[in-house]
C-alpha cells in the first residue's frame, strides 16, 4: 500500500511522511534526497547541470540507498553509491542546484524506474512532487500537503538554524523558496501539481500532530 505525500517545499512534507510512517508501521521514502543525491554526484563530477543526456547517465549509473540510524526505524542517512550523502545534499549549493537537475527528463525517468522498485517492494510513505501524479497514480491515499510562503519560509529557517546548514536570512529563504516552487510548478515533465484525487491539507493553521493524524485516518480508512 502507498502513501503518497506530494507539496512544495517546507509545507511540512518530510516531518509528516516520517510520522506517518512510523504510526502505520510502514517504510518511508524521500524522493527529494534522491534528486539531491544526483544533483551532489553531478558537481562532484562536474557535470553540467543543463546537459540531460550526462545527468541521465549520471542518475543511471549509480544506486540511491537509504539508511537507518541504529534504534530509528525511519531511514534517515542516505548514499550514492558507496558515498554517503546525508549531510552533504542539505547544503543551499544544492538547494540551487537541484531544481534543474530534477527538471531534466532522463534523470525524472531513471528515478521513477527505482522510486517504483523500492516503493513496490512494501507499505510506503513516499513523499515528493509527482507521487499521486506520475510515480503512484493508484496510491490507495493521496495527501497535497501545503502552507503559506511566509510559514515555510519560517520554517526552513528553524530548521537550518536546528542543522547548523543552510541560510538562516528568513528573506532569503522566502526569495529561494518562491523560486523552487515556480521552477518545480512550471517545468515540462512531472511539474508540481495536486493529483484530482488528492486530499488537500493546508498545515498552516494546524498542529503539525493534526495533520498526521489526519493522514493516519485516512490510511486506516483504506487499510480496513
Ligand atoms: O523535497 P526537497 O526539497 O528535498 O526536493 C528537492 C528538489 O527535488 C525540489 O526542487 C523538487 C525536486 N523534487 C521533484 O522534482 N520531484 C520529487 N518527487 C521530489 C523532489
Amino acid at each position: 500500500m502507498i502513501v503518497a505525500i506530494d507539496g512544495p517545499s517546507g509545507a511540512g512534507k518530510s516531518t509528516v511522511a516520517k510520522a506517518v510512517a512510523k504510526e502505520l508501521g510502514f517504510s518511508c521514502l524521500d524522493t527529494g534526497a534522491m534528486y539531491r543525491a544526483i544533483a551532489w554526484r553531478a558537481l562532484q563530477d562536474g557535470v553540467a547541470l543543463d546537459d540531460d543526456e550526462a545527468l541521465g547517465q549520471v542518475s543511471r549509473r549509480y544506486d540511491i540507498s537509504f539508511g537507518h540510524v541504529e534504534g530509528d526505524p525511519v531511514p534517515r542517512r542516505v548514499f550514492i553509491g558507496d558515498v554517503e550523502v546525508t549531510d552533504a545534499i542539505r547544503t543551499a549549493e544544492i538547494d540551487r542546484a537541484v531544481s534543474p537537475v530534477s527538471a531534466a527528463p532522463s534523470v525524472r525517468a531513471a528515478l521513477l524506474d527505482q522510486q517504483r522498485r523500492i516503493g513496490g517492494a512494501g507499505n510506503y510513505v513516499v513523499e515528493g512532487r509527482d507521487i499521486g501524479t506520475v510515480v503512484f497514480p493508484d496510491a490507495a491515499v493521496k495527501v497535497f500537503l501545503t502552507a503559506s510562503d511566509e510559514e515555510r519560509a519560517h520554517r526552513r529557517v528553524r530548521q537550518n538554524v536546528d542543522r547548523g546548514i543552510g541560510s538562516i536570512d528568513y528573506e532569503e529563504v522566502l526569495a529561494d523558496l518562491r523560486r523552487r516552487d515556480a521552477a518545480d510548478s512550471s517545468r515540462a515533465t512531472a511539474p508540481l501539481r495536486a493529483a484530482e484525487d488528492a486530499v488537500r491539507i493546508d498545515s498552516t493553521s494546524h498542529y503539525i500532530e493534526e495533520v498526521i493524524d489526519q493522514i493516519c485516518e485516512l490510511a486506516r480508512e483504506k487499510m480496513q
